[in-house]
């Protein structure tokens, strides 16, 4: 059984690359939606709701986690990779692709300030800069967007404005989507960035890792799985806004 967490229903945006290559397993998903957004909260916070979460998933049978929250993996994956026997997947933000291919020279990422402070996006973003410029900016107001499903319409349309400008006024010709809610805003963010911007959503990329990671363990599901898609969503608040997403994204 895979186990998979977020601050909320962002990391369904994971589940749902997961899910088309691995239709058959199990999954637990956990949206710490009370304590939703992790963005600005200290690391210790976020760490202490990290193992809180990997108890009760572990609880419900799960072999391997995927942490799909970049600010969690910025913040507490190390330590809880330290502290658990069992493996853990984290997000990655897509720099390395959008710099190499990139052709204005100029990349751009959203993120939220915890993902955009951790070491291995510094470390990351030290390896590419001699390359490329890149241009952060937070999210501002994404998350709360996806958590009351605000996908579009005007408001969602001005937040997301307000944030591109940055990226868009410097030249960027790809945009880094760091957080896990945001390519629920996806088909917005491409329309205010226009034809000529990539928009680089990583889970594609974390999902094929942890089937490569599954492979190699052996805990791959030779049998089928019925109902189809086999998932359980737990919330630390309001679970509806998690299973109105899954029911949009993934189950629909
Ligand atoms: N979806 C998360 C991420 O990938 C967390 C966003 C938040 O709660 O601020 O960073």
């Amino acid at each position: 059984m895979i186990g998979i967490f977020d601050s909320g229903s962002g990391g369904l945006s994971v589940l749902r690359e997961i899910i088309k290559l691995l239709p058959r397993e199990r999954y637990v998903y956990y949206a710490d939606n009370a304590f939703c957004p992790y963005g600005e909260k200290s690391p210790e916070f976020i760490r202490e709701r990290g193992r809180v979460i990997t108890d009760i998933l572990l609880g419900k049978g799960a072999d391997i986690i995927v942490v799909a929250c970049n600010t969690a993996t910025a913040a507490a994956i190390s330590t809880l990779r330290k502290e658990y026997q069992n493996k853990f997947i984290g997000m990655e933000p897509a720099v390395k692709p959008a710099a190499l291919s990139s052709e204005s020279g100029v990349i751009g990422v959203l993120a939220t300030a915890g993902t955009l402070k951790g070491s291995k996006y510094l470390t990351t973003k030290g390896l590419y800069e001699d390359n490329v410029k890149i241009v952060e900016h937070i999210g501002k107001g994404f998350v709360e967007l996806v958590e009351a499903g605000l996908l579009d319409g005007p408001e969602t349309e001005a937040t997301v404005r307000r944030s591109l400008r940055p990226l868009l006024k410097a030249g960027a010709d790809r945009i880094v989507l760091g957080c896990t809610h945001y390519p629920f805003l996806k088909e917005v963010i491409s329309r205010i960035s226009g034809p000529d911007v990539q928009v680089i959503d990583p889970a594609p990329a974390v999902a094929r890792h942890l089937l490569d990671v599954m492979t190699e363990d052996g805990l791959i599901r030779e049998d089928g799985s019925e109902p189809f898609p086999d998932v359980e969503l737990l919330a630390s608040g309001d679970v509806s806004s998690a299973r109105k997403i899954f029911e949009t994204f993934i189950a629909g």
